[in-house]
This record gives C-alpha cells, sequence and structure tokens, in this order.
C-alpha cells in the first residue's frame, strides 16, 4: 500500500463528478420491499408508535397499492392485525383459508398481479400469548406442534396465490417442514424467504403495537427461539441450515445493527440476502426528525446506503415510500 504523499485520500474526494465516478454503490427503488399493515375492516388508522405509518383494510388497500405502484415500488409485505376476539391459544385463525392474509392474497393476485407479495409466517399475529408459536405446559413455545401448523399455513397461502413466503417464527426445521409441505402439493415453484438471522430485539417494540400484542405485562420475551444479539457465529449456523432445508433467500433482522452478519452471510454462502429495517429503528429516525435534531432525508438514505454497502439485495423499510418519491 502506498502511503502520503503518493498516495492521497482527498484526490478522488475533492470534486462531486469524481465522487460520483468512484461510488460504490447505489440505492434503487428496485431494492425495496414496503411492509403493510392489515386489519380486518373499517377505513385506515394510523399506529401511534410509529409515526406516519397506517393499517388499511381491503377497502383501503387498493387505493393504497396504486400509489405504490405509481412510485415503482414492486414488492410489498403484509403483516395482519387480527380481531382481538380471534387470538386464540392454538392460534387457529393462522390456519383459516379465508383470514384476513388469505382474502388479501386473493385480492392483491386478482387485481395486480404485477406486484410481488411476501407473506409472513408466524403465529404471533393469531396467538393469545403474542408468542411465534403455540406454548406448552412448561410454558416454552412447542417447537415441532408448531412447524406443522405453520406448513399447513404456508400451503394456505400458496394456494391462495402467494409466491412467496417469509418465515419469522424461529422454529427449528421450520423450512424443512414446510419445503416438503409444498412439495408434497405441487406448489414447487414458492418461493421462501427465510429470517434465519432473526435477533431477539428490542427494536421490534412498535411492531408488536401495530399488530395487537401490545400488553401492559411486561415484553414478551422471544429469547427461547430468537437468537442472542451478542453472538454472530450462531446466526451464521442457523442460515447454513436453512439453505440445506431449501430456503431461497435469507433475512438478516434488525438491519443496520446487524450488518456484520450480512457481509458474512455474502461472502461464505451463494445466495440472495434481504435485511429488515424494523419498525424500531424507523420510529427512532422518523421521531428524531420530527424534534429537527436529524435531517430525515439525509439520514434515512444514509442508514439504507449502509444496508446496500454491507452486501444486502433486498430491503424491508417502512421508509420506502418517501424514499421512492425522493429518488424520482
Ligand atoms: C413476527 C415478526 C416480528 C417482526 C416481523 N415479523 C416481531 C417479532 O418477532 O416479535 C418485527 C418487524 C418490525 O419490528 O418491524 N414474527
Amino acid at each position: 500500500m502506498p502511503t502520503f504523499p503518493i498516495s492521497r485520500g482527498r484526490r478522488i474526494r475533492n470534486s462531486n463528478w469524481i465522487r460520483t465516478l468512484t461510488t460504490e454503490n447505489y440505492l434503487t427503488t428496485d431494492d425495496l420491499v414496503l411492509p403493510i399493515f392489515l386489519k380486518e375492516s373499517g377505513s385506515s388508522d394510523f399506529i401511534s408508535k410509529m409515526p406516519g405509518i397506517e393499517r388499511h383494510s381491503l377497502k383501503t388497500i387498493e387505493k393504497e397499492i396504486e400509489n405504490i405502484m405509481n412510485l415503482g415500488i414492486k414488492a410489498i409485505a403484509i403483516f395482519p392485525q387480527i380481531d382481538k376476539s380471534l387470538k386464540k391459544e392454538k392460534a387457529s385463525e393462522a390456519i383459516n383459508p379465508n383470514n384476513l392474509i388469505c382474502r388479501t392474497i386473493k385480492l392483491v393476485r386478482k387485481k395486480f398481479p404485477e406486484l410481488g407479495l411476501i407473506c409472513d409466517i408466524a403465529l404471533d399475529p393469531y396467538t393469545k400469548s403474542g408468542h411465534d408459536g403455540i406454548l406448552g405446559n412448561n410454558g416454552l413455545v412447542e417447537n415441532d406442534k408448531t412447524i406443522k401448523i405453520l406448513s399447513k399455513m404456508s400451503l394456505n397461502f400458496a394456494e391462495a396465490g402467494c409466491q412467496m413466503i417469509a418465515p419469522s417464527d424461529m422454529m427449528d426445521g421450520n423450512i424443512k417442514e414446510i419445503r416438503n409441505t409444498l412439495e408434497k402439493n405441487k406448489f414447487t415453484d414458492v418461493c421462501i424467504l427465510s429470517y434465519s438471522a432473526k435477533f431477539c430485539s428490542f427494536f421490534y417494540g412498535p411492531f408488536r403495537e401495530a399488530i395487537g400484542n401490545k400488553t401492559n405485562k411486561k415484553y414478551i420475551s422471544k429469547e427461547t427461539y430468537q437468537l442472542n444479539p451478542n453472538n454472530g457465529v450462531e446466526a451464521i449456523k442457523n442460515v447454513e441450515q436453512h439453505i440445506e432445508e431449501g430456503a431461497d433467500i435469507i433475512m438478516v433482522k434488525p438491519a443496520n445493527y446487524y450488518l456484520d452478519i450480512v457481509r458474512e452471510i455474502k461472502n461464505k454462502c451463494s445466495i440472495p440476502v434481504s435485511v429488515f429495517q424494523v419498525s424500531g429503528e424507523y420510529s427512532m429516525l422518523k421521531i428524531a426528525a420530527e424534534k429537527n435534531i436529524l435531517n430525515y432525508e439525509k439520514t434515512v438514505i444514509e442508514s439504507l446506503n449502509c444496508i446496500k454497502r454491507s452486501g444486502a439485495n433486498i430491503i424491508f423499510s417502512y421508509f420506502s415510500k418517501e424514499v421512492a418519491e425522493w429518488l424520482r
């Protein structure tokens, strides 16, 4: 490596055109997926802990999708807030073939066949406890029973027309069970985007309110299944296992504090990597900008460019709509 003064780093930073020529990564609207919250009925409402983010019903979603598609966004990920009365210990609504998600899939496939639709697979919108699986007598989520329900849920979504499912439950053997079920039922082309590097994060806080899992009790701890944020090796092991079980795309979640994991997967595995910039990451920037502490557009774009630099191919972000407007 040449040193100073043979090498002067500022030679490639001194003018705009040189900086442009030497820019290594560009964010585009094609990289973005917009997460959308759904509710059973009525007009849309706002989520108090995520300023600017709405929940839509099937009545209001069509107009919203038209907006999104006009902005050039090509895919959405949907998350349901079902009625409280439908939340059950055994999560029966999760496998109702006519539940909110199945109805939405059918509507979107019919009216917007070009739009990418990604459906989350986990039981937390459907359980009374707010856990991602059903609880056993010992108070822990029962792994093997839960993955059977998740595979049935996946099959229902595939039958309704969903082309990409995204298991975010962090159960063992989930991908194997789902892939086998899809294969057996001839859904050989349904893509699995697996949340294999999903950490047990406090940045999910606002999301839990958004899907109606806000409890006055203490924070729902998912540490018996989600990854310890202190661990990297364990995340890579989970990723490698899920690739063998049939995952097509890997998800890292949350995003900005976990980019070392993205880079490591890109270096080690031949697979597209997606990241999820989660609800807490959204609200932090949004609220700091509202208070004029940060420049909104610049900090949001920086956060996303850093994700690109880490090697991610796909970015789930609640900022997607605004970003698509800025990039136009
Ligand atoms: C559910 C799920 C969660 C998120 C996406 N899918 C929350 C959780 O694991 O508790 C979080 C998304 C966000 O915070 O924006 N399995």
